[in-house]
């Protein structure tokens, strides 16, 4: 008897160490993020150490730019808006050649397809349509949620 009540509680043990895991986990990964699972599954771009910096500043820069054409749309100020999509998300020659130096191809197609939609982008906000802004800038956010959804540096 004694023994069974000292295996009944072992197991209890287990299974409520179990529960506080579980739930330790929940909330480090987010409960909303069901799917998500601990191991990273996207390709890996094998960046270089000296590129990884470069390329999160540079990504950090494509946030800054987002936040500032929203802004400036709410402002009505499309002309600015318009040079920041140009400047900082279209397809300059610096980041041309910053999609360049990845040595994967389909990673660059989808890099310079994002920046060209942002050079699509400056042009619709020249016409101060805000739908039609909107839905550019939709397009434009679309490779960033692609991009980030298929690699990892
Ligand atoms: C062609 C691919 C690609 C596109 C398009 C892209 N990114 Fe990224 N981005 C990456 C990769 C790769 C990383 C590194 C992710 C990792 O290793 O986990 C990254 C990381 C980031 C980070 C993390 C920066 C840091 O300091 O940790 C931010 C923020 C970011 N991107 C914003 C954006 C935004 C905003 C857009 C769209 C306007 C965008 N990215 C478009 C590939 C892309």
């Amino acid at each position: 008897m004694k023994r069974i009540l000292i295996a009944v509680s072992a197991l209890i043990g287990i299974v409520s160490f179990n529960g506080v895991f579980a739930d330790d986990e929940k909330m480090h990964m987010g409960s909303h993020h069901h799917e998500m699972s601990v191991i990273d599954t996207r390709t890996s771009l094998a960046v270089s150490p000296e590129m990884k910096q470069h390329q999160l500043s540079n990504m950090r820069e494509h946030v800054v730019a987002i936040k500032s054409i929203v802004g400036l749309m709410s402002e009505n100020k499309f002309e600015e808006a318009s040079k920041i999509a140009h400047a900082k998300l279209g397809l300059t020659p610096e980041m041309e050649a910053m999609c360049g130096m990845f040595n994967n191809e389909q990673f660059k197609t989808l890099g310079l397809a994002f920046h060209k939609s942002g050079d699509d982008l400056g042009n619709v906000l020249q016409t101060k349509d805000v739908n039609a802004s909107l839905r550019a800038l939709n397009k434009t956010m679309q490779y960033c949620v692609e991009c980030h959804a298929t690699y990892r540096q």
